[in-house]
């Protein structure tokens, strides 16, 4: 009954041209996708991206891989969702572990921009996820658990459901690990119940949740096949045309 997203994740990868490039060659092959399918692609690539997918029955929907919590304002190098939403995005990824790693996201800020993606009308991509350490000392659950809630802080049950959740161990991220099926599916399972415990069953069973990190042709049909897993995304593999639709199509 969930419907599952897979979502590519280009980083910072691809310059407009490229862009064009890659689009354009993925388009026939997900064109009887059975799931969505999104393409996060760098903020300089909206405007090349947009006409190409704009189409009716076009699967592919644009993507952002950050958004700010501010309507606008002083803040040198962000955008706002309303920004985003004029560019003609779809869904934003919020808390990727990269930006949390390397550019001092929080739970807060988070929240923050969960909260405004949502208001602004786009579907937030919501990324959560332990690293080698804590999961080798036992604290996957508690940290996932308590990242996904804090993401959710304030959210009403139907725009819980409005949210799509990435759970990626951050140990498996281009690091060609994956979590073994079980592993995700176990992961993504605690997710959903924490997810339960504040908003009831109905609206834990409603909320998609990817699985995210080294995941590619090879693996998506194991990962897939899991009950809780319902999507994912993807981050290389995303970048060649083949395989991303390798990918959608499992
Ligand atoms: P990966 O990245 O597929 O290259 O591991 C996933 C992600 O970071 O979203």
């Amino acid at each position: 009954m969930r419907k599952p997203i897979i979502a590519g994740n280009w980083k910072m990868n691809k310059t407009p041209e490229e862009a064009v490039e890659l689009v354009n060659e993925l388009k026939p092959l997900v064109a009887d996708a059975a799931c969505d399918v999104v393409v996060c692609v760098p903020a300089v690539c909206f405007a090349a991206v947009k006409p190409l997918i704009s189409k009716r029955g076009c699967k592919i929907k644009l993507g952002a891989q950050n958004v700010h919590w501010a309507d606008k304002g002083a803040y040198t190098g962000e955008l706002s969702a309303d920004m985003l939403k004029a560019a003609g995005v779809e869904y934003v990824i919020i808390g990727h572990s990269e930006r949390r790693q390397y550019f001092g996201e929080t739970d807060k800020t988070v929240n923050k921009r969960t909260v405004a993606a949502i208001n602004a009308g786009l579907k937030p991509i919501v990324c959560v996820g332990e690293n080698k350490e804590e999961r080798e000392q036992g604290y996957t659950d508690t940290i996932v658990s308590y990242q996904t809630l804090m993401a959710l802080t304030g959210l009403t049950n139907e725009q819980v459901e409005g949210t799509v959740i990435a759970y990626e161990p951050v140990w498996a991220i281009g690091t060609g690990l994956t979590a073994t099926d079980e592993q995700a599916n176990e992961t993504i399972g605690v997710i959903r119940q924490a997810i339960a415990g504040k908003y009831g069953k109905r609206t834990a069973a409603k909320v998609r949740i990817q699985y995210g990190g080294s995941m590619k042709p090879s693996n998506v049909k194991g990962l897939m096949a899991q009950p809780e897993i319902d999507g994912g995304l993807i981050g290389g593999a995303s970048l060649k045309a083949v395989d991303f639709s390798q990918v959608v199509n499992y």
